[in-house]
């Protein structure tokens, strides 16, 4: 490309000076490179008398030297968007473009077409006003075509470019064109994407790219370079609602606290009345102090930190809003979940979501249904694989401030993290709170936990016994259970076997029944704790994540993991159920350490190898473990 050239920082900066007072376009591709994705880019950028194309990643370091102002190109924003990911492990596959004409600015975020083409799409289409999706003029719409497409208005890009490409290998027909305008318009229709501009081309012979070209006097529709470049942008964000999620809280001395974030949403004036949510305190806004000096307003996408009139308590994550229509607040929603990971998402299980700057803890509560992208049809769905895409309700640790999606973005876009391994497992939408959220009331009463266990002058806990079947975990919890008896403790033993029989008896053995197995056992434990006992815990309870989140549940102190630490072959030679028989010989499905995984815990606070302890010495190292951690004192 002759016209193409690297550039350092300066030349960014002088760039971006010459080009300030254009508008800026972000548009996504959508296709394969046998739709001629590439050549079509190309030429886009050929075309444009392109100044320079890179990825943006790579201009990461110096692109946060060029300050961005309302309006101005921000690299940041994408920038950002991607380190986070990046910080999160996932592997994106999304290259942005970028590139200029008279009239505009581009930023193109190409993303293959593949098999992870839903983790990228939904990186690089967040932040797009426009798709161009790509249709070779050959083979018409494709089952690729409707997935894009379904993706495109999932994440709330309503123009669309419909790319009938390779028109050369089909004589240029303007019937064919006409047959895939038709087909795409019908199926567009059905999940709400109405902006549509068919443009008939040939990337490689470049008509209707730039110029119309002389094969195709038949259509009189704009080049799709003069679409782009024309194409109405969204409404502007500065003229919603002023929103400012709150990053950080800036303190450098006494006299100055100053609440800094990107404004997400609006624009905001000194003066302005304000409310912080969730609490919901109002103040004015008594100064807008940036790296370049105080302003007098700010609006959507320039970082600020704001001060206010009064001290009231905000801290990272909350949302500074206009005080006369501030964002809802909940703890309970519906939501779309695009799943990203091969670990499957299962119905039950608590990740970590982050949303604006937030970060929350969320229970995947039912999965309503699974969305066929093809045929549009729901199933029925207990769990989502890498790249299918659901509805389902969510249930957070703590009421959030949000808006729906569809409205605002940033504050109704999320990331699901498995607590674990840190790793972005899914993106999502929220539509709406579930109206339960607001009707459900915690009820303030005045017998206690403190005062329930000050009765029985103990001080309760959760001893949760984890390890194979046949471990030994409900022997040595019975022996401790009367140690503790023994001792005047107040005590109960949840045991899995027992627990199965009645309030668990709807469950079996599949990954997703073990989670909700474990989740339920977990809030029982943690009532009983509520009710003053000392609770034994004797669970296989084989994923990290769940015995993670029913130490989530208590609080610091209260919960003991304890290992029962029986190698898979010694558990087995034992067989004391004969289950490990029936297992091994296929009559017994999803067994624990043979066909269905047990992850061992990283940081218990007691380890007990039965290989070197008897039933009876681990129950009396655990008594005494417990009461060196100053549990069986009657002085509480
Ligand atoms: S957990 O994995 O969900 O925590 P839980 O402790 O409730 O399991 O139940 C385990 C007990 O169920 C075992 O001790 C065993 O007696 C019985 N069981 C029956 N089928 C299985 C199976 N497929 N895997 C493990 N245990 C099973």
């Amino acid at each position: 490309m002759a016209h193409q050239s690297e550039l350092i920082a300066t030349d960014i900066e002088a760039y971006l000076q010459a080009h300030q007072h254009k508008s800026l376009l972000r548009f996504i591709t959508c296709g394969s490179v046998d739709d001629g994705k590439s050549s079509l880019i190309g030429r886009l950028l050929y075309e444009s008398k392109m100044i320079f194309e890179d990825q943006l990643a790579a201009l990461e370091a110096d692109s946060r030297k060029v300050g961005t102002r309302g309006g101005e190109l921000d690299f940041a924003l994408l920038v950002d968007g991607l380190a986070a990911e990046r910080e999160q492990g996932i592997t994106i596959d999304v290259a942005y473009r970028f590139f200029s004409t008279d009239k505009r600015k581009f930023i193109v975020a190409d993303t293959p077409g593949h098999e992870q083409y839903t983790r990228n799409m939904v990186t690089g289409a967040s932040t797009a006003d426009l798709a161009v999706i790509l249709i070779d003029a050959r083979k018409g719409v494709l089952t690729q075509t409707r997935r894009h497409s379904f993706l495109v208005s999932l994440l709330g890009i309503r123009r669309v470019v419909l790319a009938v490409n390779k028109m050369d290998l089909v004589g240029y027909s303007h019937e064919i064109f006409t047959t895939i305008l038709q087909e795409y318009r019908d199926f567009a229709g059905q999940i709400g994407l109405e902006d549509i501009t068919a443009i008939p081309m040939s990337a490689v012979y470049g008509d209707n790219i730039v110029d119309p070209g002389t094969n195709m006097s038949w259509y009189r529709g704009p080049t799709l370079m003069h679409h782009l470049e024309t194409v109405e942008v969204d409404e502007e964000l500065s003229t919603k609602p002023f929103r400012l999620p709150v990053q950080w809280v800036n303190r450098p001395n006494h006299e100055f606290r100053g609440f800094a974030g990107r404004i997400a949403s609006g624009t905001v004036h000194r003066g302005d009345r304000i409310r912080v949510l969730p609490s919901g305190r109002e103040s004015r806004i008594a100064g807008i102090v940036t790296a370049n000096g105080n302003l007098d307003s700010a609006m959507a996408g320039q970082s600020v930190t704001l001060t206010l009139d009064t001290e009231i308590d905000i801290s990272r994550g909350d949302v500074i809003a206009a005080a006369d229509v501030p964002p809802q607040v909940a703890d309970q929603f519906e939501a779309t979940i695009v799943w990203m990971h091969d670990e499957p998402m299962l119905q039950g299980r608590s990740y970590l979501m982050k949303i604006g700057t937030r970060m929350v803890s969320a229970t995947v509560a039912p999965v309503k249904h699974k969305i066929n992208v093809n045929t549009l049809e729901q199933t029925a769905a207990e769990r989502l694989e890498l790249n299918d895409i659901g509805v389902c309700e969510l249930e957070l640790d703590r009421p959030i401030p949000f808006e729906p999606y569809a409205t605002d973005h940033t504050l109704g876009g999320f990331i699901l993290i498995d607590r674990l391994s840190n790793n972005t497992m899914g993106a999502g939408l929220l539509h709406f709170a579930l109206r339960r959220s607001h009707n459900v009331h915690w009820q303030a009463l005045d017998v206690n936990k403190q005062v329930r266990s000050q009765l029985k002058a103990q001080k309760a806990c959760v001893l949760w016994l984890t390890g194979l079947s046949g471990a030994g975990k409900s022997t040595i919890a019975n022996l401790i259970e009367k140690r503790l008896l023994s001792r005047g403790r107040h005590t109960y033993l949840l045991d899995g076997d027992n627990v199965r029989h009645g309030l668990n008896k709807d469950l079996g053995f599949t990954a997703q029944d073990r989670v909700e197995n474990i989740r339920r056992v977990a809030e029982v434990a943690k009532l009983m704790v509520d009710a003053g006992l000392i609770v034994l815990v004797s669970f296989i309870s084989p994923f990290r994540a769940e015995r993670r989140m029913a130490r989530e549940l208590l609080e610091p102190g209260e919960f003991f993991e304890v290992f029962v630490d029986t190698p898979l072959a010694v558990a087995e030679e034992r067989d004391v159920k004969g289950l490990y028989k029936k297992a091994r010989s296929g009559e017994l499905k999803n067994f624990t350490g043979i066909d269905s995984p047990y992850e061992p815990p990283e940081n218990c606070e007691i380890h007990i190898d039965t290989l070197k302890l008897s039933s009876e010495q681990a129950a009396d190292r655990i008594v005494e473990q417990l009461a060196a951690a100053g549990l069986l004192s009657s002085k509480i």
